[in-house]
């Protein structure tokens, strides 16, 4: 396959940028061309970020799973789409070709009708990184059913809320997972929130781990007994297909859940067509991925980066991609390496936190392993240090690998600020230059878009976008209204992002991270206001305040100041039951790194907990703790400086 919307150089990067603003209709409908449509659409594009409403190519007709698979079938049919690496690197690797692709995702999609599943019904995934996932994944797609994959490491409470908010009928899990040295019981976590569900009509399980598990009579079903059944009735003289549903442009594909700074996380979600167009052109561009070239993105489908660049963008663009069912340290540190060194990965795609907790390891990991292979690094999830990029380009990318620092969020559907490897220079720490079709302006203290250089010659501000790129979230699922407040209300006319960034006078950006109480945990997006609640609905406690700290290994550890009704008597004891219970309620991901006792919180005379104190004291600074005159109490200020943990 051949892309002919890949930038090759600065000046046709310039360029491209430049026609991208003047004349975005123009410029998307070009790139559009390289799609397949059942229908052209009436008109490109039609937006306000007031109410909000962003629609692209509307009137077209198509299915992401036609682009993904089927069109790839002529030429591609028997190259590897997806090659999978079992947690246990002495288990057999799979190779799913292109046209094996198509008969799995075409079996899925024949066992979700037999199932009574239709389009725009929702379907809730909860599985390991096994190539059944991405089956799942694009044979909701192939119908037009709505998924909504949850990460293995949310509790059976994140999957409950996110069922009711989402009113799904229908879950698609498996026994369990392998990740490193555990065996994860998904399936027993889905029967736990299931509890008191009356919407959910069927379970599907696929058998990874065979541990035990309890299967109800009418409602849980074996992967493998229906992925049979609809084998028998699709197969027709050895050929087996599925028609896809035709989906307008704007048809829901997905919803993903992920947090914010208030109440409990919000299912953002992304519509066909422009989805489908922002993921190929970004993943095309930013890793300048050339025809045959091997591909391996580290992330989780539980995530956004992994449906953008493991499912959707790399397979509508022919690509082969692999995927990795473990952990970067299991059975040792150099598992990446190995990947490497066995597939011949040529692209590698992953977070500073992995290289961080592999730079731990040293570079034994590293030796006798070829990676000779590699052209292009990536990065993604939070900011990259200046250490952790120098340690992936000099021993990783032995420094002639372009590192490309994808900045991006789940809103965004795809990648909007980076360098694009070797065509836009790279400037470590520095995500530098937005993609064509991505608007950023940096806005000040005063709500104006910031204009006055410090005297190091950048400027400073909150980072927001001024017009829609195909990507975009349309909306969250079921309240419109709080997409337009989360997103569209703190500067009106404007996306903001939640982010804080620095632009040079070369006009390349650096993200400095979230200026809202949202914490970024190994990548991970968690509220400070999710966890609080968690750990308020154990019994001790009282009250509680989480705030993020520097955590060598996870960019940011979770720091909760917490009162209880009465001082543990085994304090350990205590924490570890906090621990359980913000595990039971959000899931292991969202564990505090630190419990604090303390007898009260810093607190305006209004009753506003003054979170700036407590961020300072958790992260070391003791003495410039700014303006404390407003403080109710300032004595408990001296209390928490002396406990610190
Ligand atoms: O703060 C930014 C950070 O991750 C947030 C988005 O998180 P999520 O929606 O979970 O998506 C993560 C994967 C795209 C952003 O608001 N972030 C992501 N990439 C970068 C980053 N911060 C700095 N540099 C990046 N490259």
């Amino acid at each position: 396959m051949q892309y002919p919307y890949q930038i090759k150089t600065l000046e046709q990067y310039k360029e491209e940028y430049q026609k991208s603003v003047d004349n975005p209709e123009g410029f998307w409908a070009e790139i559009a061309e390289n799609f397949q449509w059942r229908k052209k659409w009436d008109k490109v594009l039609e937006w306000n970020f007031i109410d909000p409403k962003v629609e692209w190519f509307k009137g077209a007709k198509l299915n992401i799973t036609e682009n993904c698979i089927d069109r790839h079938l002529e030429t591609l049919g028997e190259k590897p789409a997806i090659i999978w690496e079992p947690n246990n690197p002495e288990e057999r690797t799979r190779v799913v070709t292109y046209s094996r692709l198509h008969k799995r995702v075409c079996q899925v999609a024949q066992m979700l009708i037999n199932n009574g599943v239709k389009k725009g019904d929702r379907v809730c995934i909860y599985m390991g990184m096994v190539p059944e996932l991405a089956y799942a994944v694009l044979g909701c797609a192939r119908i037009g059913a709505i998924h909504n994959v949850i990460f293995g490491g949310f509790s059976s409470q994140s999957i409950a809320d996110r069922l009711e908010d989402s009113k799904a009928e229908f879950i698609i899990t498996c026994d369990g997972a392998f990740r490193g040295g555990k065996d994860i019981p998904l399936k027993s976590i889905v029967d736990d929130a299931l509890i008191g569900n009356k919407m959910v009509k069927k379970v599907i399980v696929y058998t990874r781990t065979r541990r035990p598990v309890s299967m109800i009579k009418g409602r849980d079903i074996w992967w493998e007994d229906e992925m049979d059944h609809a084998l028998f009735q699709i197969e027709k003289n050895n050929e087996v297909s599925f028609p896809a549903v035709e989906m307008d442009a704007e048809d829901p594909l997905f919803i993903l859940y992920t947090s914010g700074s208030t109440g409990k996380p919000k299912g953002v979600v992304h519509t066909t067509a422009g989805y489908m167009i922002w993921t190929t052109y970004t993943f095309v561009n930013t890793f300048q991925y050339q025809p045959g070239d091997v591909y391996f993105c580290t992330a989780d489908i539980g995530w956004i980066t992994g449906h953008s660049y493991i499912v959707y963008g790399p397979l509508a663009a022919g690509a082969t991609s692999v995927m990795f069912e473990g952990i970067p340290t299991w059975p040792d540190a150099g598992r990446f390496w190995d990947i490497v060194d066995k597939y011949k990965v040529n692209i590698l795609y992953t977070a500073p936190t992995a290289i961080r907790s592999l730079m731990a390891h040293g570079l034994e990991p590293l030796e006798g392993k070829d990676l000779s292979s590699l052209k292009v690094l990536g990065s993604v999830g939070e900011p990259i240090n200046e250490e952790a990029w120098h340690w992936y380009d000099e021993y990783v990318g032995k420094g002639r690998c372009p590192i490309v620092d994808t900045w991006w969020q789940t809103e965004t559907g795809g990648i909007m600020i980076s360098n694009l490897a070797g065509v836009t220079p790279a400037k470590p720490s520095w995500a530098t230059l937005p993609l064509p079709g991505v608007q950023p302006v940096l806005i000040d203290e005063h709500g104006q878009e910031a204009h006055e250089r410090d005297e190091t010659g950048l400027l400073k501000g909150n980072l927001c976008i001024k017009a829609p790129w195909p990507g975009i979230l349309r909306t969250t699922y079921g309240d419109h209204e709080r997409c337009r407040k989360n997103y569209f209300a703190t500067y009106p006319g404007l996306y903001f992002t939640g982010d804080g960034a620095l632009k040079d006078e070369e006009g390349n950006y650096r993200i400095t991270g979230r200026v809202d109480d949202v914490l970024n945990v190994s990548g991970h997006r968690i509220g400070t206001a999710e966890v609080e609640n968690a750990i308020n609905m154990h019994t001790s406690v009282v009250e509680s305040a989480v705030v993020g700290f520097p955590h060598s290994i996870k960019g940011q550890g979770i720091y909760a100041f917490v009162i209880n009704e009465k001082k543990p008597h085994d304090e350990e004891l205590a924490k570890q039951d906090i621990l359980e219970t913000v595990s039971r309620i959000i899931g292991p991901i969202a564990k505090p790194d630190k419990i604090q006792f303390v007898s009260g919180l810093p607190k305006t005379r209004s009753g506003k907990i003054m979170r700036r104190i407590l961020r300072k004291i958790a992260e070391g600074e003791m003495e410039n703790l700014g303006d404390t005159t407003t403080l109710l109490d300032p004595a408990i200020v001296n209390e928490i400086k002396e406990n610190r943990l």
